[in-house]
């Protein structure tokens, strides 16, 4: 599954969630939890269910966010969707434990977001828990629960770097936060772009207008494709003569080179 855009789409939207089969998202998240006034949740689980039953979603990723485990809304959510098939992932705000149970009750796969304090801490529990398939954060809530300020938690490096650390080393997708300021589509870019070199595979996006830019940003380039192509033909050669080691346009190329140059091959195909 690619996962270069997640697009958030308020479950209380019809609206929003029809003009959502149009879009190019990779993967659509329903949103049940903050985009939905406490008073609204009863009626926004229906008309999702009923809405997600009647389009024509194609191949794309369903995932629902439900609101967090604290509250007694999230198991009137998660019992709702959990009868929709075309619906295939929970995604899990304010997770802080394993969440092998609910993919033993569900059979979908999950995704947490890592925005509290003890989620931070317990992030490994968290993201090798059974049907951890990605996993992302949120930078408001975060620095809400740390007690610190939004305008530098957004920016901070530990986190990003922890976040895509755990996901490689349990071998699920690193997805990056949304960013609220619609207007300025160049700050967004450059956060995609920064993301991806922290080696996230994709973002969470909140307008249509995010999502050409996120899977632009999130597919290899033209330049990183022929680079990838130039290596792995250069590495095999080399391999068949005998040599682990060669040298490419003045560079050294060895195995890490080569297996770098076979993922985006593979993310392509
Ligand atoms: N999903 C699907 N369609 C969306 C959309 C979304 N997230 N955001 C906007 N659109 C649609 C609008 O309905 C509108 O459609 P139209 O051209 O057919 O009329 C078009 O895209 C342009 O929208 P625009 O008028 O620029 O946006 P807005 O000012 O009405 O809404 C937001 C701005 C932020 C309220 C809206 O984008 C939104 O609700 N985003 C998701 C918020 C969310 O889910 N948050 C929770 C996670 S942080
Ligand atoms: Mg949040």
């Amino acid at each position: 599954m690619i996962r270069r855009s997640q697009l958030y789409v308020p479950a209380t939207s019809e609206k929003m969630i029809r003009k959502s089969v149009e879009l190019k998202a990779d993967s659509i998240i329903f949103d049940l939890e903050d985009a939905v006034p406490p008073e609204d949740k009863e009626r926004a689980r229906e008309s999702l269910i009923k809405l997600v039953k009647e389009l024509d979603w194609g191949k794309r990723e369903l995932c629902v966010r439900v609101n967090s485990l604290q509250l007694l809304d999230s198991y009137k959510d998660i019992s709702t969707i959990a009868r929709e098939d075309k619906i295939t992932c929970i995604v899990l705000p304010k997770a802080e434990n394993d969440l092998s149970f609910l993919y033993k009750a569900t059979g979908k796969s999950l995704i947490p977001l890592i925005e509290t304090a003890k989620g931070l801490v317990k992030i490994e529990d968290i993201v090798r828990s059974e049907g951890v398939v990605a996993v992302s954060y949120g930078a408001a809530d975060l620095s809400l629960s740390l007690g610190g300020d939004y305008n530098f938690y957004e920016k901070n490096v530990y986190v990003k770097t922890l976040i895509v650390s755990v996901a490689r080393t349990y071998d699920v997708d690193a997805i990056d936060k949304v960013y609220f300021d619609l207007k300025n589509l160049d700050g967004f870019r450059k956060e995609c772009e920064e993301a991806k070199k922290l080696g996230y595979v994709g973002k969470q996006v909140i307008h249509p207008s995010q999502i050409d830019i996120s899977n632009e940003v999130f597919s290899p380039s033209k330049e990183e494709i022929e680079w990838a192509k130039k290596v792995i033909e250069a590495y095999e050669k080399g391999k068949r003569e005998g040599r682990g080691a060669i040298r490419l346009d003045d560079k050294l190329v060895d195995y890490v080179h080569y297996k770098i140059a076979k993922r985006i091959i593979e993310f392509q195909s």
